[in-house]
């Protein structure tokens, strides 16, 4: 029996199971995904900002003596959910779109026409850093509200310097602010703007200011983590991604890629050779694509909600990518064009009911594997001793309830570094 902590410790106590994820510190892949670590009959101890103890609820009240106790009153825990990709600050919501489409228009079809991303592009550079902050604020809270503790943020409705390096500064303002875990992705490469579109010399013109000025910028003034590129057909060409990301790595980033969303253009295999941190989207992604996957590390993130929310039939291809060995996680995708949504349970239903995941293979997808694909997997993700103390407690008495009740919100609480980031009306004591 160790001897009683000296830090602030809090017992949560009376939870009907507690989903632990417990496991090597890793993506887990294959097989690995199935098994979500559901345990019944212990509780959580928190000492300061971290995980101490998964036990019986005696036994911790024993080594935790003064512990302040939360109970968690025959709900379920779990880590705090991992988004690992959102487009979360951005000016007006882009509601007309979606009559558009309902109407027949496609989505790259409306980017032609100057809407989508370029209507995003406009409005955000029309607004103040301050103005962006309060806009941004109350939705990343409201992510928080359905159980994320962690959410990696991307720039990319700037494509100037100063407009992304705004952007960017806003997210570091809502990280330091908020008690939830935020990550900063810089997107300059989210498409090539309006004013770069004339000709073939004024698209080179905006790679190079992205490589020869954006990205040494924002990594000099560590404004973010990761750098990312939209390689889609219309958008990046595969060169221009790997040129972009060559000098993203050479600037000390790590790498993402929104690979083979709607088209087959050899985003994953670019991901793969890159050995980026994680190819997101993946709808349309060719064999060759699965098969590299398979032999790297590249995280497979997948966003069923973009899919549901744009009217397409086609998923990607989960069960594939998981039998080959590709570790997969899950994230909500959360931006105004194409994913509104801050719900994370709802992405787990469509990762079960759409992509054909087992329960326990969505949670570790939302939880492990979303810390994989932001390279956190060492400290985020589990309910273990060590782990940082992350936690999500909804109202339902067993997991497979979460992706069940979809739509709903069960979420009662999330805790972040131990500190609470929501409670509900319906709040424990
Ligand atoms: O992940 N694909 C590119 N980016 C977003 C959409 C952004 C937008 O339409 O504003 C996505 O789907
Ligand atoms: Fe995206």
């Amino acid at each position: 029996m160790t001897a009683p902590s000296s830090g602030t410790s809090t017992l949560f106590v009376n939870a009907s199971q507690v989903v632990t994820c417990a496991g090597a510190p890793r993506a887990r892949r294959g097989a690995e995904m199935n098994d979500a670590g559901v345990r019944t009959d212990v509780g959580v101890a928190v000492v300061d900002a971290k995980i101490a103890a998964v036990d019986a609820v005696a036994s911790l009240r024993q080594r935790f003596q003064n512990a302040h106790e939360i109970d968690c009153r025959g709900g379920v825990l779990t880590p705090g959910l991992v988004d690992s990709h959102t487009h979360g600050i951005f000016g007006r919501p882009r509601f007309d779109e979606q009559e558009l489409r309902a109407a027949g228009l496609d989505y790259m079809e409306i980017a032609r026409r100057g809407g989508g991303i370029h209507s995003s592009v406009r409005d955000l550079r029309a607004r103040s850093e301050n103005a962006l902050v309060e806009l941004a604020r109350p939705r990343l809270r409201r992510l928080a509200s359905f159980g994320t503790t962690t959410v990696e943020v991307k720039s990319g409705y700037g494509l100037t310097l100063d407009d992304e390096l705004k952007t960017l500064r806003v997210i570091a303002r809502l990280a330091a602010e908020l008690p939830m875990r935020i990550v900063p992705t810089f997107l300059g490469a989210h498409e090539i703007p309006l004013e770069h579109r004339g000709s073939e010399a004024a698209r080179k013109a905006y790679v190079d200011i992205l490589i020869n000025e954006m990205i040494p910028a924002v990594a000099s003034q560590r404004l973010a983590r990761f750098a990312d590129v939209f390689c889609e057909s219309g958008v990046y060409t595969v060169d221009e991604s790997r040129a972009i990301l060559t000098a993203a790595r050479g600037a000390g980033l790590l790498l993402k890629l929104h690979a083979d969303e709607l088209t087959s253009s050899g985003g994953a295999e670019l991901a793969a050779s890159l050995r980026a941190t994680s190819a997101d989207h993946l709808a349309a992604i060719s064999d060759g694509g699965i098969a590299a996957l398979g032999e790297a590390e590249t995280v497979a993130t997948l966003l069923p909600g973009t899919m549901l929310f744009l009217g397409k039939t086609k998923h990607a291809p989960a069960r594939r990518l998981i039998d080959a060995g590709v570790a997969v996680a899950l994230a909500t995708d959360f931006n105004p064009g194409t994913s509104p949504t801050p719900n994370f349970p709802l992405v787990l239903t469509l990762g079960v009911s759409q992509l054909h995941l087992s329960v326990a293979e969505a949670l570790v997808a939302a939880t492990v594997n979303g810390a994989s694909a932001l390279a956190m997997a060492s400290h985020v993700g589990q309910i273990a001793p060590g782990f940082s103390a992350d936690l999500a407690l909804f109202d339902i008495r067993d997991v497979r309830e979460l992706p069940y009740w979809y739509g709903d919100n069960r979420c009662v609480a999330t805790f972040a570094r131990g500190k609470a980031c929501y409670t509900s009306d319906l709040a424990i004591t």
